[in-house]
């Protein structure tokens, strides 16, 4: 016979069942038990099974998240467009957190190795775009062959997965939503995506993941992987989750995100574009395509990286009868999807390294969105109530 755990009960309701099952002298498991049987045997009357509040797919469902490895809340904002409410978050840089503050009004909780499991309080979806950090396998043969315990606890051991995967174990999320550069799954030799797929098997989630170009959603080619998982225990192995299709809308264009005077030290200096040529042109008689993106007005742009602010190189404007001119902090974060009513509160260095390291939220708030359809079929399975079996 199943446990079942009723999550988020209301303080009232709370209140109320301790003293009626105080008045009866009964356990909380038996006096919520006789509630249920009582209910599930009238005959008459309304009762908890009579009229399951069958959620339809549009219209959604309200949900809990917490924001790991938060940067400026790319994940966040997605997941709000979703109908998610965010409980914590947590970021180690202290420019990161100057943005977030100023856009959601919190500061997040630094260093993720510093917190404690009951600092983050229960949600149904976890959360993260960990840092990507390579495994070291040879420790884990050698740890193995000495006897020692293995799995993701030895695998992972002194990485930011491994402190992510140990919240995990001990917080047990619904959901976790997680979000990393594509070349995760052929990082050190394909090892690295091994291990967190198996550690987050390991833990009891079934995982789905894809790897998602945003240019179906800003003007920027930028594929990510998606890691999407459902713990086991509430969804059954096989929840109903699928990745959204693109959209079939015609894609944004780059055009769209430019200002129409930008200020004129964003324009490259004949030394750097010279530079930047040279350096082209001597990689392209080495046969490498390496070289600066000149961003098709019509088309997109290559990927923004966290490095944009050295030289601008791979997404450059081309001007008429000027050198190029790199983006605008702001065309920066519209390259990304975050809309204009967000202020930039931080210097044009830090907000280059912000929006190059963030995830687009539009992409989230798609994914999210199946996720909401899975936890409204979770809903509608379990007649109405959001349960969780402990
Ligand atoms: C890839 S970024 C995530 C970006 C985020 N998804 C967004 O949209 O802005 C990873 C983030 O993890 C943060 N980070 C790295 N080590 C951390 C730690 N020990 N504790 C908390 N955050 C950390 C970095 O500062 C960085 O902002």
């Amino acid at each position: 016979m199943p446990d079942l755990l009723i999550r988020d009960v209301p303080k009232d309701i709370h209140t109320w069942i301790e003293k009626e099952r105080k008045n009866k002298v009964m356990s909380k498991q038996e006096f919520l038990l006789s509630l249920l049987e009582n209910s599930y045997k009238r005959e008459n009357g309304p009762t908890l099974f009579d009229q399951p509040q069958v959620v339809r797919r549009s219209e959604g469902l309200p949900f809990t998240f917490v924001d790991l490895f938060a940067g400026i809340g790319g994940m966040r904002l997605g997941l709000e467009r979703a109908g998610g409410q965010c409980k914590f978050s947590c970021e180690i840089d202290r420019f990161s957190q100057k943005t977030y503050r100023a856009w959601f009004g919190e500061v997040p909780a630094g260093d993720i190795n510093e917190i404690q499991f009951g600092d983050i309080p229960d949600c149904d979806i976890l959360a993260a775009g960990f840092p990507c950090q390579p495994f070291s396998i040879a420790g884990v043969s050698k740890k193995k062959s000495l006897g020692h315990a293995h799995g993701f606890k030895c695998a992972t051991q002194g990485t930011l997965f491994f402190t992510l995967a140990t919240i995990i174990e001990n917080k047990r999320p619904p959901v976790l939503l997680l979000e990393n550069v594509k070349n995760l799954r052929s990082h050190n030799k394909k090892q690295t995506w091994k291990v967190i797929r198996s550690t987050l098997e390991e833990l009891g989630y079934t995982v789905f993941d894809e790897i998602i170009d945003a240019a179906n959603y800003v003007p920027q080619h930028r594929e990510r992987i998606v890691i999407v998982c459902f713990d086991k225990k509430m969804f059954g192995k096989s929840p109903p989750f699928q990745f959204p299709k693109p959209p079939k809308d015609s894609m944004p264009k780059f055009r769209d995100i430019l200002e129409s005077s930008p200020d004129k030290k964003y324009t490259l200096t004949d030394h750097l574009w010279k530079y930047l040529q040279d350096y082209a042109a001597k990689h392209k008689a080495k046969g490498n395509g390496f070289g600066f993106g000149l961003t098709k007005l019509d088309g997109v742009s290559r990927t923004l990286s966290a490095r944009y602010y050295k030289d601008g190189s791979e997404v450059l404007i081309p001007q008429r009868r000027k050198n190029p001119r790199r983006l605008t902090p702001r065309e920066a974060a519209r390259l990304m999807g975050f809309p204009d009513e967000l202020p930039i509160v931080v210097s044009d260095t830090q907000a280059y390294k912000q929006f190059g390291n963030a995830v687009v939220p539009g992409v989230i708030e798609v994914v999210a969105k199946e996720v909401v359809n899975v936890l409204c079929w979770q809903v509608q399975e379990n007649a109405g109530c959001l349960l969780k079996r402990a």
